[in-house]
């Protein structure tokens, strides 16, 4: 067995895995399932204060797609390039039945060494503190606050927040890590050209740790209605987000250096993605509609993978970090390659 574990500012945990939100983290059952899974940390369904937020749930809406942009089945006889579009809501609970929720879950999760996350929002700024502050007091070990919904254009205003502006990411982590003891996980959106200017104002806030990033948002006309699928524009990815995941955590680690304060997060679907992620600089992984779409099987399946890949590069999971995005060089280090292009072009252009 290849030593999994790895380091995330303050916190060890056991393997890389975190078994990132979305609805299958809703339920007490899903919960239990990522961490009997052997998943490393799970992220529990998020929560604010906002009921619209709350009440989208109820109108949200999902479909897996092939790569013809044609519905298929849900489920895990998906084929391994199927993509997800969506529009969720957020937890169902009062934030205080969800609080005491986590809190029995924290207790399963503690008995499987692995790493229990209570999920926030952002909405009101305010509320948000107020709910940290209730977080570390209930006695969590880590709090994740997602200031990078892809949703806020979407939905009702102030449901959820898109933060795209470097000083605003730094004003909100520096509220919420001085509110709280407890490491700050902030989870950024990939709806923006500067991905490691964010992550370097959340890091100089004080946050422990950065997720990298979060969905984009997409819209599918459907030729038969002409109307677009599923309603309305809506968060959209698949296997196809994982290098752009693995460019924006190569930057990262460029503009924060080598500390162990990156997760990887949009587009991993397995082990060998995982990996992926970790050469890229991400000390842990986030995996969300993959476990949704396939199941928790996904899970063990991935870690099982990872475990094999490292026996057999002789090296740790902390040893694989950010070995492909030290290597990256700029295109002005490439050598003269000598019209090598014209073997990409079809006959007439040459
Ligand atoms: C249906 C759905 C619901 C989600 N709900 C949440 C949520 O409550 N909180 C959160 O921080 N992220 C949420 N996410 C985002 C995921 O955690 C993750 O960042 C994103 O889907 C990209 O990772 P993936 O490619 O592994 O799915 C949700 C994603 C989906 C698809």
């Amino acid at each position: 067995m290849a030593d999994l574990t790895t380091h995330l500012g303050r916190l060890t945990l056991k393997n890389p895995l975190i078994a990132a939100p979305a609805e299958h983290m809703i339920h007490d059952g899903g919960v239990r399932a990522a961490i009997a899974a052997g998943a490393g940390a799970v992220v529990v369904k998020s929560t604010n204060e906002s009921t619209a937020a709350r009440a989208q749930l109820c109108a949200a809406e999902y479909v897996a797609l092939n790569d013809r942009w044609e519905v298929v089945d849900w489920g895990p006889q998906a084929d391994p390039a199927t993509m997800i579009l969506s529009r969720s809501g957020l937890h169902p609970l009062s934030f205080d039945a969800w609080l005491a929720a986590c809190v029995e879950q924290d207790r399963a999760a503690r008995d499987a060494d692995c790493l229990l996350v209570p999920s926030l929002i952002l909405a009101d700024l305010d509320q948000a503190v107020q709910m940290a502050r209730a977080v570390q007091q209930a006695g969590f070990r880590v709090l994740e606050f997602n200031i990078g919904t892809p949703y806020a254009r979407e939905a009702a205003p102030g449901a959820v927040s898109t933060e795209t502006a470097a000083d605003r990411v730094a004003l909100l982590t520096r509220t919420i890590c001085a509110a709280v003891d407890i490491p700050v996980w902030i989870k950024l959106t990939g709806q923006t050209s500067d991905v490691p200017d964010l992550a370097r104002a959340a890091r100089d806030a004080g946050a422990e740790a950065v997720i990298v990033a979060g969905r984009l948002l997409g819209l599918l006309p459907d030729l038969e209605t002409q109307a677009p699928v599923i309603g309305t524009s809506g968060g959209f990815g698949g296997f196809w987000n994982l290098p752009l995941t693995c460019h924006w955590l190569a930057l990262c680690r460029a503009a924060l250096g080598p500390g162990p304060n990156l997760i990887g997060i949009n587009g991993i679907t397995n082990g060998p993605d995982v990996a992926r992620a970790l050469l890229a600089g991400a000390s842990a992984v986030g995996m969300a509609s993959a476990v949704m779409l396939r199941g928790f099987g996904v899970i063990g399946d991935s870690l099982d993978w990872l475990d094999g890949y490292c026996t057999r590069k002789e090296c740790s999971v902390a040893q694989l970090v950010g070995r492909a995005a030290d290597a990256r060089r700029t295109f002005a280090d490439m050598p003269d390659l000598d019209a090598h292009w014209t073997r990409f072009v079809p006959p007439e252009s040459t």
